[in-house]
């Protein structure tokens, strides 16, 4: 008798219940149940799970009511948490008996980066084979073009700076729209890029405080002179610049007062506003197809793995499905740090084809 458990951990993010799913219907389709685990890692430490798919008249499984009716929406059916129980081992072995104790023969748990090293550290106690989806908005997991949940968020973003731009030039103001991210700046550039935003504000890019009001003055300044001449400015700021938003916006607002530069400044801070609201179609498709090859990999008895939205051709190990790589955690893990920190390929590449398409793009 086979029967997977799934959980959600650490920040929602939409897609998670496309992703949920995606993987009872797999493992329906292999004739195999599936127990959703409540408020991740603490769910799992305390044995709190319960059915997502049920026998139909026919005697199969199929998903329940619920897993299909919210397959769409944001945030987590399943609840999500960040467990710091977890980070002890007597609360992971304690959960690696509560998967015998329901007799589940493979885990698949979808989150970020704080997740999977904890998945990671669960196979360290168990047989059951552990695969993980990468799923946060922050997009700063290693080995994955996007993880589930970063589409979504984008539309948002972009679809509040546009709003924001259209009463901005009726002003003629300056807007600083502060986004999501924690350490990584990749929603605020790849924002920045689909709103052709006049300037990005990232961690990738360190700048102490003067320096952070300097630049934004001197946008605001270009970008409203003569030679461009703009009807609105737009910065968009990562969370992870150590500055807060309404303190820029002061500083500037100061600093052109006493030049003399006629504006009006003001900020936004988009908040969870980003982290919520219905997954895009890439972000389902992309659970769909997540979801399909991490059933795969448990019932074929292959655990300690991520799938990864395929970075390169030569990365990782093919899978049924040609956009989707498996990778090691560890691998993971090693190329997660990386990304944060800057040194990976990835990393730097990204803040160059930001810089040279938004340079353009600002003018
Ligand atoms: O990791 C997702 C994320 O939304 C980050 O962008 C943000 O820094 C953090 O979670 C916010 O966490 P919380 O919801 O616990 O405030």
């Amino acid at each position: 008798m086979t029967a997977i458990a799934v959980l959600t951990s650490g920040g929602d993010a939409p897609g998670m219940n496309a992703a949920i799913r995606a993987i009872t219907k797999v493992a329906a389709s292999h004739d195999v149940p599936t127990w959703g685990v409540e408020q991740g890692f603490d769910g799992l430490i305390d044995g709190v799970f319960r059915p997502l798919s049920r026998r139909n008249k026919m005697g199969d499984p199929a998903p329940v009511h619920e897993v299909e009716s919210e397959g769409g929406q944001g945030g987590t059916i399943l609840g999500s948490s960040r467990s710091p129980r977890f980070f002890d081992r007597t609360a992971r072995v304690e959960a690696a008996r509560q998967l015998e104790e329901y007799s589940i023969t493979g885990v698949v748990g979808i989150g970020g980066n704080g997740s999977i090293a904890g998945l990671h550290a669960l196979q360290s106690e168990t047989e059951v084979p552990i695969a993980a989806i990468p799923a946060s908005i922050d997009n700063d997991i290693g080995l994955t073009r996007e993880a589930l949940g970063v589409d979504s968020a984008l539309n948002t973003i972009v679809e509040a700076c546009d709003n924001i731009s259209d009463t901005a030039r009726s002003h003629h103001r300056a807007f600083i729209v502060e986004v999501m991210g924690r350490q990584s700046g990749y929603l605020a550039m790849a924002a920045a890029v689909a709103t052709a935003a006049d300037a990005v504000l990232m961690p990738e890019r360190p700048h102490n405080r003067d320096e952070v009001v300097d630049s934004v003055v001197d946008c605001i300044k270009t970008s409203f002179g003569a030679a461009r001449d703009k009807t609105r400015v737009l910065i968009i700021k990562a969370e992870g610049v150590g500055v807060p938003t309404h303190e820029i916006v002061e500083e500037a607002q100061k600093r052109c007062d006493a030049e003399g530069t006629h504006v009006e400044i003001r900020g936004t801070v988009l908040g969870h506003v980003v982290r919520g609201g219905d997954a895009s179609f890439r972000d389902r498709l992309l659970a769909g197809r997540f979801g399909r090859v991490a059933v795969e990999t448990v019932l074929a008895g292959r655990g300690d793995v991520m799938t990864g939205w395929n970075i390169g051709i030569d990365l990782g190990e093919p899978t049924t499905d040609d956009w989707i790589r498996l990778f090691d955690i560890p691998d993971v893990l090693e190329e997660t740090e990386a990304l944060l920190d800057g040194t990976s390929p990835v990393s730097i590449d990204r803040v160059a084809r930001m810089e040279a398409i938004q340079g353009v793009l600002a003018l």
